[in-house]
């Protein structure tokens, strides 16, 4: 069947595309459209509709064709057939038209769109800009400062704030086609112009110089090390003071050279990368879903009471069992807290956070969980306390609950064995803040049925977090990665660092923190008390602990005691360097016989990001992870590794595998084997000259 046929209704031209699931616009799309538009110039219609079917107007570009040649007609060829159309042609949109989808619908003479759709320019989540037009029209219809905000956040908006920034005509309620195609008639009966946006001048007095300067310096800020926010600037700003034309050849030049950047190829790796990591490769097609309309939450701590909140917001209610009426009463605080920040931050309203509040209630008895659907545990990360909870659970729950743990590090399979139906019990391993972060670990039991773990997945897009499938071991993928990153940070600062070189180089290459000044926030003692209860294999060698150990005997556990790597003004907790780290770093190097020399900027970022990547390939051979992309998904969305850099396997790819496994070996002839051993499959890829992304897609 054809992605595009085109028909007359009365006088009015209809065309309408069908490109399942999100109508990119194809290569089939463009060509579809240039011939619908070429047949319309010269029938008897007196305007035109394009329409959609299915569930939205075109969403973009097919992003998987970026990185081929581009096939003619060009996204931008068929948005000026449309604007140097000779007759008017109006856009009806509902769903999402975004990116070249919007740009479509801004070269149409008419815009009218649903009051449930929404529309957007979210190439800069791509490391792209628009490049069929968006930088030079949103600003023509919107004004500059609007379409800056729509283009640099690539945030979509409604079809109401569309139409109060002039971006939508009209926006309707009911049939859209006939809603659209009665918008075409009234325009053919009005002897309505032909609305070129192109057209529009924009008023040089109404966007200075001074305030681009102002943005680029903003945007320098809120999206640090991309290149594609910057562009954007440059583009608008074209808008402002050229001609269409000129406009569109310097949005093409940035577009190409956007689009060939490793920053793109990078975040389109992550696009699709979130998508696939929901898939379960195991899991037979038909595999049902069972119902969550309830939830329990065992523990309203840190992360109980931000676990309860994802359920609430979408309308779920939730159960927070408690220890005691003080303990319930804290965790209902802290939770009612955290909705003041977001109401303050005028992202949710008072009333908005009444409604989720009255979702949320709370008890001390296990016997009011009996009903529930879902239950998760969130207490203190104690193995025995774990089981005692799961125990308690197996007796009051009703059969077909599912039973799923918030622990970080405890064995899953022990605590399912603490139950009569360990095919019902599942990680569901949350990150802090809770309500905020947007990756969900599901770990999966021997015995977890394939229910449970399609329900977990499934549940995970429901409350807006992205799912990535692990099996048990010691920190699950993230927080087992993780440490060796820790690890490494620690070695790099007794070996010859200093925590201020450590925290610049990592953040400079993208780390929203670098891992001292991390540390310092999240608590020193939190890893501290954890090491009280590790066996010795677990903690690793001194050498990658002495140093938290001694601040914390010190008393200076991070930024609430004033003092950890840095010390900490109290008011206004500004950071400043502290001698007296440098010195004890100095002295347990000595102690561990550990002589000190200048390590490389360059050395340390790749020391700390290839223990990642040789973990990761562990990973990858034991069956923990399901795919390199999901552990890319896990670093971006837990642990905010940069997007631009697209996880540690896609960024180790980009490296070259090669140059990774040499690099390794290196360390370990300087630091011996059992701390840098290199991963077996890491080996095999660099020695066949392969990618992790190439490995990933034989295995599928
Ligand atoms: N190109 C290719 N495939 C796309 C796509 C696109 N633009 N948008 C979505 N898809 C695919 C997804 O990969 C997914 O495939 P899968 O089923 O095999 O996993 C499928 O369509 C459905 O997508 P979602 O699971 O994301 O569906 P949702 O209903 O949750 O969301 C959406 C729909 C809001 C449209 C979301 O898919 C989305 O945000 N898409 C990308 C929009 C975008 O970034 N557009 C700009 C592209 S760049 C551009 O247009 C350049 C231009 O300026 C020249
Ligand atoms: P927390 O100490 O803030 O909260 C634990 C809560 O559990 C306390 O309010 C306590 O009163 C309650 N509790 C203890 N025993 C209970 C019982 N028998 N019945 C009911 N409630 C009980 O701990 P936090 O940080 O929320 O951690 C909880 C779990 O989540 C742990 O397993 C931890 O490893 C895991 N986790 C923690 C993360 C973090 O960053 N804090 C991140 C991801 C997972």
């Amino acid at each position: 069947m054809s992605v595009v046929s085109y028909e007359i209704k009365n006088t009015v031209g209809i065309i309408r595309l069908n490109n399942p699931p999100v109508n990119a616009l194809s290569y089939a799309l463009r060509e579809g459209i240039i011939d619908a538009l070429d047949t319309a110039q010269s029938d008897e219609s007196k305007a035109l509709v394009i329409y959609c079917e299915g569930r939205t107007f075109i969403a973009g570009a097919d992003i998987t064709e970026f990185g081929q040649p581009p096939k003619e007609p060009t996204t931008a060829m068929v948005v000026s057939a449309i604007e140097n159309s000779s007759k008017p042609v109006i856009a009806a949109i509902h769903g999402t038209a975004l990116g070249g989808g919007f740009e479509v619908a801004l070269a149409c003479h008419y815009r009218c769109a649903l009051s449930t759709a929404k529309v957007g320019l979210p190439e800069v989540k791509l490391g792209l800009l628009p490049g069929a037009g968006g930088t030079q029209r949103a600003p023509r219809l919107a004004g500059v400062e609007a379409a800056l905000e729509l283009i640099t956040t690539g945030n979509p908006i409604t079809a109401s704030k569309a139409l109060d920034l002039n971006l939508v005509d009209r926006v309707v309620d009911g049939d859209l086609l006939s809603a659209a195609t009665a918008y075409a008639q009234e325009l053919i009966d009005s002897n309505a112009e032909l609305k070129r946006v192109g057209d529009i001048t924009i008023d040089p007095a109404s966007a200075p110089a001074e305030l681009f300067e102002k943005w680029r310096k903003t945007i320098a800020k809120r999206t640090r090390g991309q290149i594609s926010p910057q562009h954007i600037i440059s583009c608008v700003e074209a808008a402002v003071h050229l001609p269409l034309v000129e406009g569109l050849a310097k949005e093409r030049k940035y577009f190409t050279e956007c689009v060939q950047s490793e920053q793109s190829t990078a975040m389109r790796h992550m696009f699709f990368s979130e998508r696939l990591s929901a898939k379960v490769k195991d899991l037979p097609k038909d595999s049902s879903v069972r119902d969550i309309k309830t939830v329990g939450v065992i523990g309203g701590g840190t992360m109980g009471g931000g676990i309860a909140m994802n359920f609430a917001n979408v309308g779920i209610p939730v159960k927070i069992l408690e220890i005691s009426d003080e303990a319930l009463q804290r965790g209902l605080d802290l939770v009612r807290k955290n909705y003041q920040i977001t109401v303050s931050k005028g992202k949710l309203s008072q009333e908005g956070m009444e409604q989720c509040l009255s979702l949320i209630s709370g008890t001390t008895s296990y016997n009011d969980l009996a009903g529930l659907d879902l239950i998760i545990e969130a207490v203190f990360e104690s193995i025995d306390l774990k089981k005692e909870v799961f125990a308690k659970l197996d007796e009051v729950c009703k059969p077909g609950a599912i039973l799923a743990t918030n622990t970080s590090y405890q064995d899953v399979n022990i605590i399912a064995e603490a139950t009569k139906r360990p095919e019902d019990v599942i990680g569901m391993h949350f990150f802090s803040p809770a309500n905020v972060m947007k990756l969900l670990e599901v770990v999966r039991c021997e015995k977890t049925s394939d229910e449970v773990i399609n329900t977990t997945m499934k549940l995970a897009k429901t409350i807006n977090k992205i799912p990535a499938l692990a099996r048990v071991c010691y920190g699950f993928i993230g927080n087992r990665m993780f440490r060796n990153y820790i690890s490494e940070t620690q070695r790099c600062l007794i070996g010859g660092s200093s925590p201020e070189q450590i925290d610049s180089v990592m953040h400079a290459w993208g780390m929203a923190m670098g891992p001292l000044s991390v540390n310092d926030l999240s608590g020193i003692d939190i890893s501290y008390t954890a090491r009280k209860t590790q066996t010795a294999e677990q903690k690793g060698e001194p050498a990658s602990y002495c140093i938290p150990d001694a601040l914390v005997e010190m008393g200076r556990m991070g930024q609430k005691t004033g003092a950890g790597y840095y010390r900490y003004d109290r008011e206004t907790r500004a950071k400043t360097s502290d001698p007296v780290t440098m010195q004890l770093v100095e002295d347990l190097a000595e102690k561990h016989q550990i002589t000190r020399r200048p390590i490389s900027d360059q050395e340390i970022s790749d020391r700390l990001i290839f223990a990642l990547v040789n973990e990761g390939a562990n990973l990858l051979s034991e069956g923990i992870a399901q795919r390199p992309s999901d552990i890319d998904v896990v670093f971006a969305y837990g642990y905010a590794f940069p997007v631009f850099r697209g996880g540690p396997m896609h960024y180790a790819d980009t490296v070259g595998l090669k140059k990774v496994y040499e690099s390794i070996c290196e360390y370990r002839d300087r630091y011996g084997e059992d701390i840098w051993k290199p991963a077996p499959l890491l080996e095999q890829l660099a020695r066949e000259g392969k990618t992790f992304k190439e490995w990933g897609e034989e295995q599928e």
